[in-house]
């Protein structure tokens, strides 16, 4: 999508995986390796997780964009990603590549399409995909995401109530993200479904604190942000 008119650099949407940099691709890696400016996101005033998987093919000396994001859903104001979306211009307009880091794959519920969107028309861009915390989580607990004619329902845990349960109610099986703080109603709600007891839990999974349970075993009534509820019903005949 998008060529550009003049030489300019290139914009490059890259995603690191999950959590293990063994998990990135040889194409993240390289691309990361030669890039003269790397980008990425930072939850408020911590640390980017993008970063910190990708630390080991960033060499010292490369211009760094830190874009500061607020991972509430909806806070973000604009604004942010459209100054973000001006200095990696400005790096682009002087011929010089961006790498722009994200966790998972870029295209997969990533922040990366706030900037895609404001560069894509202007400057030539390359998205190299990523594992996805889905297929990570999935591998952690060792069950199939979905077998067959199964239909699997992919989630935001910040739905409705209502939402949720329709969803939850017809799909064979589901990844239910963003879990966090509404951890207790999503459980309390499969609970109510029947859909507890065969249902699994994964927060950071693939980094070293990785925590991947039943969900039944889970008691703590909160979660962090990089989790997620894995629920299949019992298989079909
Ligand atoms: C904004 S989405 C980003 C998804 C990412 N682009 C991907 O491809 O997986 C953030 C959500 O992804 C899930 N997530 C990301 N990384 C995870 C991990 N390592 N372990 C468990 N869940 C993760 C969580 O549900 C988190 O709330």
């Amino acid at each position: 999508m998008g060529v550009a008119e003049a030489v300019s650099g290139r914009l490059y949407g890259i995603g690191v995986g999950p959590g293990d940099p063994e998990l990135m691709t040889l194409k993240a890696a390289r691309i990361i390796r030669e890039a003269p400016v790397v980008a990425y996101p930072a939850a408020g005033a911590g640390e980017s997780r993008a970063r910190e998987i990708a630390a080991a093919f960033i060499p010292s000396g490369r211009t760094e964009i830190v874009i500061r994001l607020d991972m509430r859903p909806g806070e973000t104001p604009a604004h942010t990603y459209d100054v973000a979306a001006a200095e990696i211009a400005s790096h682009l307009a002087e011929d010089r590549d961006v790498a722009l880091l994200c966790e998972g794959d870029p295209l997969f519920y990533g922040s990366f399409a706030y900037l895609y969107e404001r560069l894509a028309e202007r400057f030539s861009c390359t998205v190299v995909p990523g594992v996805t915390s889905l297929s990570a989580c999935a591998a952690s607990s060792g069950r199939p995401l979905a077998q067959r004619d199964e239909i699997l329902a992919v989630l935001p845990a910040t739905l409705s109530e209502d939402q949720l349960e329709r969803q939850l109610r017809t799909a064979d099986a589901a990844a239910i993200m963003k879990v966090g703080r509404h951890f207790s109603r999503v459980k309390a709600l499969l609970t109510q479904l029947g859909l507890a007891g065969t249902a699994h839990y994964v927060a950071d999974a693939t980094r070293a604190d990785e925590v991947s349970l039943p969900l039944t075993q889970c008691s703590s009534s909160d979660a962090p942000y990089f989790s997620m509820i894995l629920v299949r019903r019992e298989a079909r005949a």
